[in-house]
């Protein structure tokens, strides 16, 4: 695992979601209300839709297949429960958001 330098906040405003891609891999990055800004696989761990196709709400991105709600905050399922992103950790220097993937 290393952090890698992903985008800036300015490519990532509060209430967005988009796909990045480092070293061959895409993240879904999502800063969300308040300023959260979090790391994930981009793929439902339910039945593997784009999560980037679903809605963010304040704190709560929906897949767009099902409808499963998941806590930005946390990753977690908070309709169904039980279940939860695979998130990634992010630390950020002045403007620059880095990610924190295997190698
Ligand atoms: S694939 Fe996301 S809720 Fe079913």
């Amino acid at each position: 695992m290393s952090f890698r330098p992903i985008c800036t906040l300015d490519d990532l405003w509060e209430g967005e979601m988009q796909v990045f891609e480092v070293g061959g891999r895409e993240v879904l990055m999502v800063n969300a209300e308040g300023g959260i800004v979090r790391a994930f696989d981009p793929i439902c761990p339910h039945q593997e839709r784009e999560l980037i196709d679903g809605t963010l709400d304040g704190r709560i991105l929906t897949c767009p297949a099902h409808l499963w709600q998941f806590d930005i905050d946390s990753g977690e399922g908070v309709n169904p429960t039980g279940c939860r992103l695979t998130a990634y950790q992010v630390r950020i220097e002045a403007d620059q958001v880095l990610v924190d993937l295997p190698d």
